[in-house]
């Protein structure tokens, strides 16, 4: 059966970060796969988070399966910190959430729910996008279309080339965004373009979805989701994928919630049962561990005031490196990096061709996406200058 069955390229992102690990250059530096590095170069758990998990492992009574929904204090905890307690309270009953594995799982989960509403419209992904949208948004038979978001040229949002294609998305059509810090750009919609598109929805009928991975990554966990409550403020429907593997740090707890924002309570009833039974189908029941300890941190007031605490000094520190790679790269090269400074969130591309970035890694073991696209956030005190000198030497 298997015997003629091709053999898969391995992943645009883990396949190189595989790759870095097989890598003996004891001067390698691993700039792909979007993690949260501090800077003796490990992911760290959060302390709110150690300290969850110390209450959970004497208290927890049972393995049995989690509610299909989801554990009920993350489903509170996480709608509220996403959409926010006044909108709450402004739609009561209206907004339906159901716990994913993950941003993915979310993110699969919303694309299920609004293949079964009938629709017969388009997905519209930005360009570029985060690479895995794609199958996880076609494999529920949706089809997509692609919206002009990154100027090249000026190293920041082609907004005018986002307007004039999404000028085209109609009623029944998806536009899907990036809640904050862009993945693979790190440049984001500032407030006034978030409100052309809200207007663009409203008027032209689509359904904005937003992919939130990143929340408090960007300007802080109330400035990152000003766009997505925009909309919600003006639009009927609203989907949002949410994940909390980046500002948790529960990456491989896998703990994400697809968010249904609606316009009454039967409406978000019926959201949720799609997604429930969309999730049944798939993988049956969520991952319960991540879910249990985000729920105890966003309940509790000193867990929570520690997590926000320590999430604001790793975007304050990404915000440095940010500002420090670029006047090293500057010096080093002569020439304006200052679009990284702009940006937000982990990503950034540095402008480079893919034969730059695929020389960097053979001759350099400097690892970056094909697309020249790295992790800032896997930048330190002692890989910077490695890392300046081998991007100077390819401009
Ligand atoms: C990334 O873009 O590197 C991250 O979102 C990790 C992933 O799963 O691709």
């Amino acid at each position: 059966m298997f015997e003629e069955m091709p053999i898969l390229p391995p992943d645009s992102i883990l396949g190189l970060a595989a790759a870095c690990r097989a890598d003996p250059n004891p001067d390698k530096v691993d700039l792909t796969i979007g993690i949260y590095m501090d800077e003796a170069g490990l992911c760290p758990v959060f302390n709110a988070i150690k300290q969850a998990q110390r209450q959970l492992v004497d208290e927890e009574q049972s393995k049995a399966y989690l509610a299909p929904q989801g554990d009920p204090a993350f489903l509170e905890g996480l709608t509220e910190l996403v959409v926010g307690a006044e909108r709450l309270a402004s739609r009561p009953g209206a907004v339906g959430a159901v716990q994913a594995p993950g941003g993915c799982g979310a993110v699969r989960l919303g694309a299920e729910v609004l293949k079964a509403s009938g629709t017969d419209g388009k997905v519209w992904v930005s360009d570029p996008s985060w690479p895995v949208h794609v199958p996880l948004i076609t494999s529920t038979g949706l089809a997509l279309e692609s919206y002009r978001y990154y100027d090249p040229q000026s190293q920041g949002v082609n907004f005018e080339g986002m307007v004039t294609d999404l000028g085209a998305a109609r009623r029944g059509d998806i536009v899907l965004l990036h809640g904050c810090c862009h993945n693979p750009s790190g440049a984001d919609l500032n407030p006034e373009q978030w409100q052309v598109i809200a207007s663009m929805a409203v008027e032209q009928g689509f359904t904005p979805m937003i992919d939130l991975a990143y929340q408090g990554f960007g300007e802080g966990l109330e400035a990152d989701v000003y766009g997505l409550r925009h909309l919600i403020d003006l639009v009927p429907e609203v989907v949002i994928a949410a994940s909390l593997s980046k500002n948790m740090g529960l990456y491989r707890e896998r703990t994400g919630l697809a968010i249904f924002v609606g316009p009454d309570a039967r409406t978000a009833e019926a959201t949720v049962s799609q997604a429930k039974a969309a999730a049944r189908r798939i993988y049956s029941m969520p991952p319960a561990h991540g879910a249990l300890l985000a729920g105890r941190v966003l309940a509790d007031a000193a867990l929570r005031a520690d997590w926000e605490t320590e999430l604001a000094g790793m975007c304050g520190r990404i915000n440095q490196l940010r500002s420090d790679f670029q006047s090293r790269l500057e010096a080093a090269s002569g020439r304006d990096f200052s679009f990284i400074a702009r940006e937000n969130g982990m990503f950034s591309f540095l402008g480079l061709s893919v034969d730059q970035a695929l020389s960097l890694r053979s001759e350099r073991s400097l690892y970056m996406l094909d697309s020249s696209r790295i992790n800032i956030a896997s930048l330190n005190a002692s890989n910077m200058d490695r890392v300046v000198d081998a991007v100077a030497s390819v401009l």
